[in-house]
């Protein structure tokens, strides 16, 4: 079978958060002698697409609107990603050292249309196309009204929603870009009385699912507006727990790490690493080291940090290491208050990859107190480096970390985002590192837990057979 996943990211050519994590490792695991998965994505001016080269596949334009555009799919050359990367090339909306901005509409619906276009030539149509959060909800709607797609309207579609927060919502006085359809179909696009791509996804897909369980579950009580509309297309949607690149993701080969290591060699392993963190962001490695890595948004719960770290190091019997970036004035507050905390709290407001691969192996506790967590990949690449992670129960965090006071737990787990809940959960992790004996076999424990893709890469190829286009 031929799966095509179209995505606006895909790690490593282009990541914001875990949407590239996943569409750079899902096709890989689902390549196999009878299965063929490929990613298509926007050809954006980065590190990536500087140092590499591609070839032509197809040159065409495409309308949006009035406006005719050029555009070229590009694939990869001496690629080694794991699976075929195609690239929609189109110089003046694309081509931009960002994936996100505020003209995303334009941007994105060119993005699909380009992408249509070149299907509706392939001989061998794909058996499958699944669409990739709010970028690419307006495909399932196209494929299925679009006059110009009628050959295309027998492919089943997926959509896996990544996020319900962001919906990619524009004003209908702006439908004449989508290209045209029998308009007595527009309903399908309409949410609330705006053009909800997201929306439009969910009603057109063939299957909906999201990217943990839970979060399905709770999309339902709570979705932005979309809850109803979860709760009546319920029969089509499901949660497929999302999996982590064991490849990329493996202390014992990760090129990033100063020192790789196994269950066997951790406790040595992961000391060079958190000495290396200490000295470079001035803690002192003997104290539990406390981390987070993320985006400084309201989902993450990083409003609450300055007053959550500021109590917490009261005492200084801990460390507290962040890395991230987001909301500006959360970002100043975090910046602020290394002042009043030297030797015990750091910061690196950016993004770094690298950095986040020495801090998952050199953290004592990685925190996650998310208000919202579809799934949340860093709870898994904690665990499988031994990093024990504290979160708040929600989404694929409840789905995916036990608190140690239940049977085989190994996490610390709470149930509210308040400050006092944060900072209980952090002292619960001083106790345990306190005592060492349980700390060292938790940390084994959790090494051991296999989060791989294998078994929710199959659970999506069942789904993409239980549909007959
Ligand atoms: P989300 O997609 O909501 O941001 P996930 O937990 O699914 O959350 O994935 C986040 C991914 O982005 C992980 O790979 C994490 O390591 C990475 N990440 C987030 N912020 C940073 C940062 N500032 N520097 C480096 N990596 C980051
Ligand atoms: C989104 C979610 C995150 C999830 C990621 C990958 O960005 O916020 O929880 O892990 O997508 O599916």
């Amino acid at each position: 079978m031929k799966i095509l996943h179209i995505s606006a990211e895909c790690y490593p050519i282009a990541k914001v958060g875990g949407l590239a994590d996943v569409v750079g490792a899902l096709p890989k695991y689902q390549n196999s002698k009878k299965d063929v998965s490929q990613v298509i994505m926007p050809f954006y001016d980065n590190k990536f697409t500087k140092e590499h080269t591609f070839s032509e596949e197809f040159k065409s334009t495409l309308k949006l609107g009035e406006i005719e555009i050029d555009f070229r799919i590009l694939s990869l050359n001496n690629n080694v990603l794991g699976f075929d990367l195609f690239l929609v090339d189109i110089p003046e909306l694309l081509f931009k050292d960002y994936v996100y901005s505020n003209d995303d509409t334009e941007r994105f619906l060119a993005f699909q249309i380009a992408t249509l276009n070149w299907v509706l030539t392939w001989e061998k149509k794909p058996n499958v196309i699944q669409c990739h959060d709010h970028h690419t909800g307006l495909t399932p709607f196209m494929i299925q009204e679009s006059l110009k797609y009628a050959k295309l309207n027998k492919i089943p579609t997926i959509f896996t929603i990544h996020n319900a927060q962001y919906q990619g919502w524009f004003s209908h006085e702006r439908v004449g870009l989508i290209p045209e359809f029998d308009f007595s179909k527009v309903g399908l696009i309409d949410w609330g009385g705006s053009i909800n791509p997201m929306a439009a996804a969910i009603k057109c897909a063939w299957r909906v699912n999201t990217v943990s369980p839970s979060y399905m579950e709770e999309l339902k009580k709570s979705a932005n507006g979309l809850e109803w509309l979860l709760n009546e297309e319920s029969a089509k949607c499901v949660g497929i727990l999302n999996g982590i690149d064991t490849d990329v993701w493996n202390p014992e080969k990760d090129t990033y790490l100063i020192k790789n290591y196994s269950i066997k060699t951790v406790q040595a392993g992961r000391n060079v690493q958190k000495k290396w963190l200490c000295d470079e962001f001035n803690l002192d490695i003997e104290k539990p080291l406390f981390a987070f890595i993320g985006r400084l948004v309201g989902e993450k719960g990083s409003d609450l940090f300055p007053e959550v770290f500021r109590n917490a190091l009261i005492n200084k019997d801990i460390s507290i290491l962040l890395l991230g970036s987001g909301n500006k004035e959360v970002e100043e507050q975090l910046e602020k208050l290394k002042e009043d905390h030297v030797g015990n709290y750091n910061a690196y407001i950016g993004y770094d990859e690298k950095l986040s691969h020495l801090i998952y192996a050199g953290a004592d506790f990685l925190l996650m107190p998310s208000r919202v967590e579809p799934c949340g990949l860093n709870q898994m690449y904690a665990l499988r480096y031994g990093t024990i992670p504290i979160v708040r129960s929600i989404g694929g965090l409840k789905d995916t970390v036990i608190d140690i006071e239940e049977e085989n737990g190994f996490g610390i787990c709470h149930e509210n985002v308040t400050v006092s809940e944060i900072i209980h959960a952090i002292s619960r992790g001083l106790d345990l590192f306190q005592n060492q004996t349980k700390f060292k076999k938790i940390r084994e424990q959790i090494m051991n837990i296999d989060h791989s893709w294998d078994a929710s890469a199959k659970e999506y190829i069942n789904l993409y057979k239980s549909l007959k286009g």
